[in-house]
């Protein structure tokens, strides 16, 4: 039997998670997501305490509930949590999770093996981000109800593997939620997901340039401007491969080609002692750069996913003698 989350996630608008993004993704971007009718996720980090995590959750919670805008149903929500054992936070804030009964919780950096059975008790449903086919058969022998599948053209940290060829390899043994993410930054690409084997697309890169979004304005300019030949992929800032925008490299003072080969020593926040601090002064951007022409609200830009989207569906339907 499917659980609340469960039937809330098949009424979605758009088969779309807006994803979570260090330092973008606060309470006013997942609210209006939700609002416009697709999942909307944040990282708990983005949070500065553990305790601003508790009012982001309540203020996202109230909202949410208020039931002021009747036009459709809100979709659920999603934290993001980093599992990795360099997390000081985990404990603290899965406290706050649980507390909380958020939705959905999405794992990143790790094994999700300590967050599928609390959650899915109350109701909860886990997807575990991971980027390679061995990480994704590890994180289903867990017992988690999604994966979310990180491949080539992901902005920040980002996966290597060609999402078709990605998602054939986990369809072999994997029959839950699929979620693809990878330079997906139009209603023709969230159809595109689907029709590849997924169940939903996930989308970051486009949220940066919302008016709801943390990023400060020469960030989403940055994003507007820039196409995905402005994109470089490297180690050389949390030792993970990311992708990064070279013009923000550029004003920081570094040469690109200098860094390209270096590998930093691992740090997923940066902000330990790093010289230049990734995802602050260093903006992560994905390969759908190019579809992303102007900032705008969510609300307008989930209307217009949703018309490329049917747009998408119908010439499909038109092609051959479907
Ligand atoms: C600026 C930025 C910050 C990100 N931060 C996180 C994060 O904190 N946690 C996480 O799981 N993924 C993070 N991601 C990855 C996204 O959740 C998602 O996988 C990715 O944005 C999808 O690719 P796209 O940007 O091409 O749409 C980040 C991505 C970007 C662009």
């Amino acid at each position: 039997m499917k659980t609340e989350v469960q039937r809330q996630i098949a009424k979605l608008r758009l088969p779309l998670f807006a994803a979570p993004m260090f330092l973008i993704s606060g309470p006013e971007l997942v609210i209006e997501v939700c609002k416009s009718g697709i999942v909307g996720a944040f990282p708990t980090p983005n949070a500065r305490t553990t305790t601003m995590l508790d009012e982001w959750i309540t203020k996202i919670k109230d909202a949410l509930a208020d039931g002021s805008d009747q036009s459709r149903s809100c979709a659920p929500y999603a934290a993001n949590l980093v599992v990795h054992r360099t997390n000081k936070r985990f404990a603290a804030d899965f406290d706050v999770v649980i507390k909380h009964r958020v939705p959905i919780i999405i794992t990143a950096l790790g094994s999700p093996a300590k967050v599928v059975e609390p959650v899915q008790n109350y109701g909860g449903v886990v997807i575990a981000d991971v980027n390679s086919v061995e990480y994704a058969r590890k994180a289903a022998d867990t017992g988690v109800d999604g994966l979310a599948l990180v491949c080539s053209g992901a902005g920040g940290h980002t996966g290597a593997l060609n999402p078709f060829a990605f998602v054939e390899e986990v369809r072999k043994f994997w029959d839950g939620y699929i979620v693809l993410a990878g330079a997906i930054s139009s209603g023709a690409g969230i159809l595109a997901s689907i029709a590849a084997g997924a169940d939903f697309a996930y989308m970051g890169t486009s949220f940066i340039a919302t008016n709801e979004s943390l990023a400060e304005r020469d960030y989403k300019q940055m994003v507007v401007d820039c196409t995905a030949q402005d994109l470089m992929v490297t180690k050389a800032f949390t030792g993970a491969n990311a992708s990064m925008m070279i013009p923000s490299i550029v004003n920081q003072g570094l040469d690109p080609n200098e860094i390209a080969g270096k590998v930093a020593k691992l740090n997923y926040t940066g902000q330990d002692g790093a010289e230049a601090k990734p995802w602050k002064g260093i903006w992560a951007a994905g390969q759908g750069l190019g579809c992303i022409n102007k900032v705008q609200p969510v609300a307008q830009l989930v209307d217009d996913l949703v018309a490329e989207y049917s747009t998408a569906s119908k010439r499909i339907k038109a092609i051959g003698n479907l």
